[in-house]
């Protein structure tokens, strides 16, 4: 077996966190009206992007949040950090009800919750300066003057995420995608955030430099005690950033559990087929492992299928599953799945 090269490979140990729940999500439900009502009285059209979905994230820890594109991670981020409305449910913030906080309030609340975007190239903009960009928030949270007396703090926390000194004074383009988002890390960091949601800070980036910056991330959530929402589409690169990881599928929550569990004894079908789908750098392994390729699209989400919004792709469906909807239980302790045959 050849060596993986340090820089490129993930490193394992995660920090333990907390038993204090810093994000409590409760029966989240996100519904877009799409078009217009029309002059008959036919209803308007309603996009259901997310549908009661339930966790808890520990203070210091990292929870995975992986799905196909369009299953509703983005929007479930936006709910937490107060950037939408949620249609019903309840959003816990340090213990606190914020599902409704405006105003005043929220504009304080948002300091302790931060965003890393999906793209590093359209997230920053491309006219001002490194130094403009890191210090925007400090100097329109009132935490700094100006633009130039946060320059030793933007500096120091450039040099924290791996960005060379001289980096403040240049622009964007300046730098690779992998720096960029570096960038938008030290951004999202300026006011000292608890709670970052990172939605899929790595799935725009080159392979070769998606280690590092996750490597970053969980550097930084050690220094300064962060805990993370981690979005991928994927599971090819949050096993060892996330404790433990939340599976969707088509807006609701098919599986969670332990970051290991969920590669190691995965409960849901879609799970499974989501795994079978991530290489295994051991070719023995990889030959031995059952593949499943699924069949079709993510369902629409303006008309979901009734019952299991998995069963028009999945290999185990009964007729039960086109009746009911199964609950998400704890099937072992700690490991939810919503399926009646696991
Ligand atoms: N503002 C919006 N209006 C209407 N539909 C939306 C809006 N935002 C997201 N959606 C829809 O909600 C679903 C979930 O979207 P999103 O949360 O972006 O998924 P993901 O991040 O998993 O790719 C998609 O079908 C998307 O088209
Ligand atoms: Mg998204």
């Amino acid at each position: 077996m050849t060596a993986v090269p340090e820089s490129t490979a993930l490193r394992v140990g995660r920090p333990v966190p907390s038993e204090e729940l810093l994000v409590e999500v409760d029966g989240l439900s996100i519904h877009f009206p799409v078009g217009r009502a029309g002059f008959w009285g036919q209803r308007v059209k309603v996009v259901h992007a997310v549908d009661d979905v339930s966790f808890a994230i520990r203070r210091g820890e990292t929870l995975g949040l992986v799905g196909e594109s369009g299953s509703g991670k983005t929007t479930v981020g936006r709910a937490i950090l107060r950037r939408i409305d949620p249609t019903a449910g309840t959003i816990r913030f340090q213990g606190e009800d914020i599902t409704a906080t405006k105003g005043e309030e929220l504009r304080l609340l948002r300091q302790h919750m931060q965003l890393v975007f999906q793209d590093p190239y359209a997230s920053l903009n491309p006219r001002m300066t490194v130094l403009q960009l890191v210090a925007e928030p400090l100097v329109v949270h009132g935490r700094a003057k100006s633009v130039e007396a946060a320059k030793s703090d933007v500096v120091s926390l450039l040099e924290r995420c791996g960005l060379p000194a001289d980096a403040a004074d240049r622009h964007p383009h300046a730098f690779s995608g992998g720096q960029r988002q570096r960038i938008g890390i030290a951004r999202a960091l300026a006011l000292r955030p608890h709670f970052i949601v990172a939605d899929e800070p790595v799935s725009a980036l080159d392979v070769s430099v998606r280690a590092q910056v996750v490597n970053l991330m969980q550097d930084l959530q050690h220094e300064l005690g962060l805990t993370y929402l981690f979005i991928a589409h994927d599971l090819s690169v949050v096993r060892h950033i996330s404790h433990r990881i939340a599976i969707l599928y088509a807006g609701k929550l098919a599986e969670l559990a332990d970051s290991d569990a969920v590669y190691e004894s995965p409960l849901h079908p879609y799970t499974e087929a989501l795994l079978s789908s991530v290489p295994i750098p051991d070719p023995p392994l990889q030959r031995a492992r059952r593949r499943i390729v699924l069949q079709g699209e993510i369902p629409n989400p303006i008309e979901p299928p009734t019952g299991c919004r998995f069963q028009t792709r999945c290999p185990l469906v009964q007729d039960v599953c086109r009746r009911q909807a199964p609950p998400l239980e704890e099937k072992a302790p700690g490991h939810w799945a919503a399926c009646f045959f696991r």
